[in-house]
């Protein structure tokens, strides 16, 4: 049987684990105990750590930059996150069993936000002309934005890859990527019955590659993803379920890291910059998305990456316990109500409470790292239940990144768990370069090395 209508297995070799097309959530460590028991004092207590004017809110110009990550390389991330996971049912007022919460992602990078479930069940994401067999759609005459329906939906196979304007034109990167490799392996005489297969191969691990070898490096640091990659994962394994899952340590905790890295604004091209949302009510442009980019808003990718030595990409923020202010106040989550808050931060917090998820110190012992110290987390006795001793394990992630990476990479908690997920799914994808060719090396591009901005170029979206 394929996966996603694809068709180059390995003959005779049968996957090692089955890749569930949708799977459950899980435990990267069942053993241990909740940060802290679901009472009305501990929700009180998160619900002033999320807080707008709280500990993470860095008031009005006060969210620092981080010099070593360019802002690209959030969404990256975020799109990245809509590859992976996606909890769209869970409440946050229920207590949840992560085993029992369907993840509407494939645990795989596989990038099924963008080919959705193939050409034969997902036709309305491809091009059905005979001339661009293979290809995703793309409005010729709107070529800037995604395809959308007459009402401005956009066609998409993860409805949050039109959630603001940056994602959405690095989903259209993705895009034209893909569909500038099917021209190239039709110009070397690829059968055309072969054509989309081989383009979604490549396609498929240059963006494995891009993640393993210069994301995660980026993101941990090079010796935190060489040591996962290299000798391998010392506590996620999916033997025991024999499928990949997504630890809600990852989605909940860890790897929510990116909610810190996010500017409130961003420039966009030399005659657009926008907050990246306005409040509810408040005035002005911003740049949530779900309709139809007027052209002059494109983006200039040279904003965001490293792509032209002339330009310097605006940076991430550093990852740290400060969120931008926007985020405190989410558009697409009206009403502000004490059980659905619009604050990002509270709604990450309080999924720590659904999903009964360990300490940060918990974690921390148990990995055999030595937990961060009562003065490195002394702020957050303000907030009651003893947080700053049983501290929620996203807010330890980020608390941990200041304290010991100075806010430029994820420190040895949250750096451990990001690796070796990834390692972990990559391993686990009987499709994933690394489970094929464990020494293959990028084809496209200029060189044995194979970045974003290579990417962006082969897209014809930067030069
Ligand atoms: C403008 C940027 C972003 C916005 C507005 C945003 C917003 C959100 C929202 C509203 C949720 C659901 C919260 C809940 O109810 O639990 C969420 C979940 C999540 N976000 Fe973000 N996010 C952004 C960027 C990022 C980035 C950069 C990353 C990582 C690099 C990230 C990782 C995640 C993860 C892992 C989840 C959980 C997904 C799931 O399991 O369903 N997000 N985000």
């Amino acid at each position: 049987m394929t996966r996603h209508g694809q068709l180059y297995l390995r003959d005779g070799v049968p996957p090692r684990v089955r890749i569930p097309a949708r799977g459950r959530f899980g435990r990267l460590f069942p053993w241990l105990r909740p940060f802290a028991p679901d009472t009305p004092a501990v929700r009180n207590a998160l619900m002033e750590l999320g807080k707008a004017t709280g500990i993470m809110d860095p008031g009005p110009d006060n969210n620092p930059n981080n010099p070593a990550i360019p802002a690209g390389f959030t969404f990256l991330g975020q799109f990245i996150d809509h590859d992976l996971t996606f909890d769209p049912t869970s409440s946050l007022e229920r207590q949840a069993d992560p085993e029992s919460i369907e993840n509407f992602r494939t645990p795989a990078f596989e990038l099924d936000n963008v080919y959705g479930a193939g050409p034969a069940a997902s036709p309305f994401l491809y091009d059905s002309t005979p001339e661009n067999r293979g290809k995703l759609l793309i409005d010729a005459d709107r070529p800037h934005d995604l395809a959308r329906n007459s009402q401005g939906t956009a066609l998409l196979g993860d409805p949050r890859n039109d959630e603001n304007l940056i994602v959405s034109q690095l989903h259209l990167a993705f895009v034209k990527f893909h569909n500038a490799v099917i021209d190239q392996l039709k110009a070397q005489g690829v059968n055309p019955g072969q054509l989309f297969d081989e383009a979604q191969k490549l396609v498929r691990w240059h963006y494995q590659w891009i993640v393993l070898h210069e994301f995660l490096p980026l993101l941990v640091g090079k010796e935190m993803a060489e040591t996962v990659l290299r000798r391998g994962r010392r506590f996620y394994s999916y033997r025991w379920r024999r499928e990949p899952y997504i630890p809600v340590e990852f989605s909940v905790a860890a790897y929510r890291f990116g909610h810190s890295q996010v500017r409130g604004g961003y420039r966009i091209n030399k005659d657009f910059a926008a907050a990246i949302f306005v409040a509810p009510g408040a005035t002005g442009n911003d740049l949530s998305s779900g309709k139809p980019l007027p052209p002059e808003r494109v983006m200039d990718w040279r904003n965001f990456f490293n792509l032209d030595a002339a330009v310097t990409p605006q940076l991430s923020q550093r990852i740290d316990t400060t969120i931008s202010r926007p985020l405190f106040q989410l558009p697409f989550i009206p009403p502000n109500m004490a059980s659905n808050p619009a604050s990002l931060a509270q709604r990450n917090l309080l999924r720590h409470l659904t999903f009964r998820l360990p300490s940060g110190q918990a974690v921390a012992r148990k990995m055999g790292i030595a937990p961060l110290s009562a003065a490195d987390l002394a702020d957050v006795a303000a907030v009651g239940a003893g947080l700053e001793r049983s501290t929620p394990l996203w807010f330890y992630v980020l608390r941990e990144a200041d304290k010991r990476a100075d806010g430029q990479s994820l420190g040895p908690v949250g750096g451990r768990i990001v690796s070796e997920v990834f390692v972990g799914l990559m391993a686990a994808d009987e499709l994933s370069f690394l489970s094929q060719e464990p020494g293959w090396k990028p084809t496209l591009g200029t060189g044995a090395d194979f970045k974003m901005a290579d990417l962006l170029r082969i897209a014809g979206v930067a030069s």
